[in-house]
């Protein structure tokens, strides 16, 4: 196992999961994917984690986003935490939740760090682009529980990036100006961008999300 970087291809796997035996890149087809995994089951934080992942369903549909979870618990165990995610959260978790008991997928994508935990999964995170691309990891420790807010804002900074020429800037939410890419001059930009650029230096240029 080699860690992953951005740009390297997400390796495929066949794992059994809350809604049966799930090929990665079958389960995500065209869609974007978010593979995050979680330490345990029955825990509070994954608990909460996989509430709000289930609750923001509409948030990530729009993005054409599919969610799938992962720990190393079975998929008994998955099924009958759900039932509690369900309740506390009042939602219905309505993505897969990974089975890895025998850590194929875990090693695959390096998310036990031993010297944190040398069995349980941390919180890694990795966001997948529909031509299989990394396009983000992140890894929490087991007690800082996701914002899942923040998964949202990266994909549409993915999105807007992957179709124009521009870049997102510190704290920046969807619809906010963003940056010209540095490789467009200032002169050509101005043709580009009809909403208007604004050179704050001539490495920095400012235009309004062109999207919105
Ligand atoms: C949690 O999800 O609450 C948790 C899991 C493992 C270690 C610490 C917290």
């Amino acid at each position: 196992m080699a860690t992953l970087r951005l740009g390297d291809k997400a390796p495929d796997f066949t794992a059994d999961s809350s809604m049966g035996e799930i090929n990665l890149y079958d389960y995500l087809g065209d869609s974007w994917g978010i593979l995050f995994s979680h330490p345990a089951d029955f825990t509070p934080v994954c608990t909460t984690e996989l509430g709000v992942t289930a609750k923001f369903k509409e948030e990530f549909a729009k993005r054409d986003v599919k969610m799938l979870a992962l720990s190393v618990d079975d998929v008994d165990s998955h099924k009958e935490w759900i039932k509690d995610i369900n309740e506390v959260n009042d939602t219905t978790v309505n993505f897969p939740i990974i089975a890895d008991t025998d850590r194929k997928v875990s090693d695959l994508y390096d998310m036990i760090h031993p010297n944190a935990d040398d069995t349980l999964t941390v919180r890694s995170v990795f966001i997948i682009a529909p031509d299989k691309t990394v396009k983000l990891t992140l890894t929490y420790p087991a007690s800082t529980g996701r914002n899942f807010y923040e998964l949202l804002r990266v994909v549409d900074s993915l999105q807007l990036t992957a179709n124009h020429k521009v870049a997102t800037p510190a704290n920046w939410k969807n619809g906010e100006d963003v940056v010209v890419s540095p490789a467009i001059s200032t002169k050509d930009a101005v043709d580009m961008f009809d909403k208007g650029v604004k050179e704050v230096k001539p490495y920095l240029r400012m235009t309004p999300d062109p999207t919105a």
